[in-house]
């Protein structure tokens, strides 16, 4: 089955259940200031799901573009993408569990549909907490359906729960389907959910069945709604049995023109993770250029600035393949002759998506070159002192100021027989993380970005590092930081790796200050000032020096240069991703925040 035919079976399948077809919107959002892009099918018709009657009836399906960067770090994998299509259907206070989950099933294994083997199938649901029960119904279904309770499992709320967490809104427990992928599993726990790539998510269908009051309540919603989503590419790599969603038709052209303009071989495991990265992103940029509403160039806020980071990321990245100049212009052609029967705006909008990318590779390429000239200083140098390494602060200044990826310095050095000392790099990238928190939330590469995304990860940030030491004791201080206007990446010191109990403990403090919706507050003093009155203070200043101390509430207090959100009620909803260890006695937090309105995304 191809692309084309799974977007028309599945509008006609939820077409003969009764829903109108409806036209995907435009991937910039029209009156959302709380996301950049459209992020899920269910976005543009929020006002519907909070009850406002919807023109063309109570049951709709469509195919929604959606762009996600969140995983940005994840793209390179098997499945992870920056822009996918995602297949819906919506129940507006009409169905509700039982015919959401029986079409899902009937449209997942039916001959007449997309056929999976039924063995292959298994669930989550979600497993309950506080309040909210365990959705025995949705078991119930699944069971009545011959899925055997070893591939239903019930997971808590950071898997299965969509909706404004922390806030208050609809939201409610959802269910989600995976396809085994049938690799080996990673180990005994492996399970629906793991990322080790077995199990693949593909659907999910979330139950809009709570409020969430001011109180922290759930109260039952008057209007529950169902909203799905289906993922396109990972779901046709599975009906076609690919290893990935990369060997589809949907990327197939894309992957022949990299290779064809790709330089001499390079390791595999370097040029698999850069093909991918680089076909992933020129085709997000691609469609963000298309869009029909227009308005996002590469630059350095907001949208804008997510744009320019994924054509200067594909930039590098063709790069390390040994592509040349003007590649970037090439392979969105071919993006927009795959795509333009679908997307017609992208045929409409050729002449201005080519000319952008053209102008922001030539604008990066300029910085590239200067870099690759103090590379070449400095590897003759080297040789000439009949030296073998280049220094790890070497590195890091080509990363820093030139926008080199390691990777990229390291295949240089290898030219010319020289080793990279990583762990050096490792050492002056986390120093200059904390140098530069101090200064505030600066993007590495050369591109500074005061966007509103930053300033807010900056202040969960501060929240952040309190909850720790509540948690985990008055030893944790903080190593480094750096904040991307994705995430928020937190280095400190502690000597083992945290419990569930504990990063749940934490995540819940930061959502409880969030929900407060602290003040957050400046006052300038000197340094012992700001220590004599608890501030925590983390770098060494003059004795009597000025320094601004930001406050959240009774909650936070730091020495700090900002910015910081004016409230913490700003914030959305804060989610820890990952709790791993950095080097010895130190441990990283890498920590995102969700729109109110969007809740988890889950594919
Ligand atoms: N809104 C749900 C999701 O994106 C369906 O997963």
């Amino acid at each position: 089955m191809t692309a084309d035919q799974l977007r028309d079976k599945y509008l006609r399948f939820f077409e003969s259940k009764g829903h109108a077809v409806i036209s995907g919107a435009s991937l910039i959002p029209e009156n959302d200031p709380t996301v950049l892009f459209t992020t899920a099918g269910m976005h543009p018709l929020v006002p519907y799901l909070l009850g406002e009657p919807h023109p063309a009836g109570r049951r709709l399906t469509d195919v929604q573009k959606c762009v996600r960067t969140g995983d940005i770090e994840a793209v390179g994998d098997a499945s992870h993408l920056t822009f996918f299509e995602m297949l819906g259907n919506w129940s507006l206070g009409d169905y509700f569990k039982r015919e959401a989950i029986e079409w899902s099933y009937e449209f997942l294994t039916s001959k007449d549909c997309l056929g999976f083997d039924p063995s292959r199938i298994s669930v989550t649901v979600f497993a309950g907490d506080d309040g909210v029960p365990r959705d025995e119904e949705s078991i119930a279904i699944w069971r009545g359906l011959g899925i055997p309770p070893e591939r239903i499992h019930a997971l808590p709320r950071e898997d299965n729960w969509w909706g404004p967490a922390g806030q208050t809104g609809p939201c409610g427990p959802d269910t989600e389907m995976f396809i085994d992928t049938l690799k080996p599993a990673c180990g005994t726990d492996c399970r629906p959910g793991c990322h080790c790539g077995k199990y693949l998510e593909i659907w999910n269908d979330v139950f809009m069945q709570y409020n969430k009051t001011a109180d922290g309540r759930y109260e039952p919603l008057r209007q529950v709604n169902v909203d799905t989503g289906m993922g396109v590419e990972r779901t046709i790599s599975m009906l076609q049995e690919r290893p990935s969603v990369f060997e589809t038709e949907l990327f197939a052209p894309l992957m022949a023109a990299i290779d064809s303009l790709a330089g001499p071989p390079v390791a595999a495991e370097v040029a698999c993770r850069a093909r991918r990265i680089v076909a992933d992103h020129l085709r997000t940029a691609t469609f963000i250029l298309g869009d029909p509403r227009g308005g996002v160039k590469p630059g350095n806020l907001g949208a804008n600035y997510v744009l320019r980071r994924l054509i200067r990321r594909a930039v590098r990245y063709a790069k390390l393949l040994g592509i040349g100049s003007g590649f970037a212009r090439v392979l969105a052609e071919v993006v927009i002759d795959n795509y333009r029967h679908v997307y017609p705006e992208l045929e409409e909008k050729r002449a201005f998506i080519l000319a952008e990318l053209v102008a922001e590779e030539e604008r990066f390429e300029k910085t590239l070159s200067a870099g690759q000239r103090e590379f070449d200083k400095v590897a003759a140098a080297l040789r000439q002192h009949g030296q073998t390494q280049l220094s790890g602060r070497t590195a890091f200044k080509l990363y820093d100021t030139y926008g080199f990826p390691l990777e990229m310095t390291e295949e240089l050095a290898a030219e010319q027989g020289l080793a990279v000392d990583r762990a050096g790099y490792e050492a002056a990238f986390s120093k200059h993380q904390e140098l530069s928190r101090q200064n505030d939330a600066t993007f590495k590469g050369g591109l500074a970005d005061h966007g509103e995304a930053t300033t807010r990860l900056h202040t969960a940030t501060h929240l952040l590092q309190k909850a720790l030491q509540i948690v985990l004791g008055d030893h944790v201080q903080q190593k480094g930081s750096n904040i991307t206007p994705e995430r928020l990446r937190f280095d400190f010191t502690h000597g083992e790796k945290m419990t569930p109990g504990q990063l749940a403990e934490v995540e819940r403090i930061v959502n409880e200050q969030i929900q407060r919706n602290l003040p957050v507050t400046m006052e300038t003093m000197t340094i012992e000032e700001a220590r004599a009155g608890g501030a925590m203070a983390l770098f060494t200043a003059k004795y009597g020096e000025q320094v601004k101390v930001y406050s959240a509430g009774d909650f936070s207090k730091e020495v700090c240069g900002g910015p910081h959100a004016a409230s913490t009620g700003e914030l959305g909803r804060f989610r820890i991703q990952k709790e791993e260890s950095s080097s010895a006695g130190v441990r990283r937090i890498k920590a995102v925040l969700e729109s109110r309105a969007l809740g988890t995304p889950s594919c």
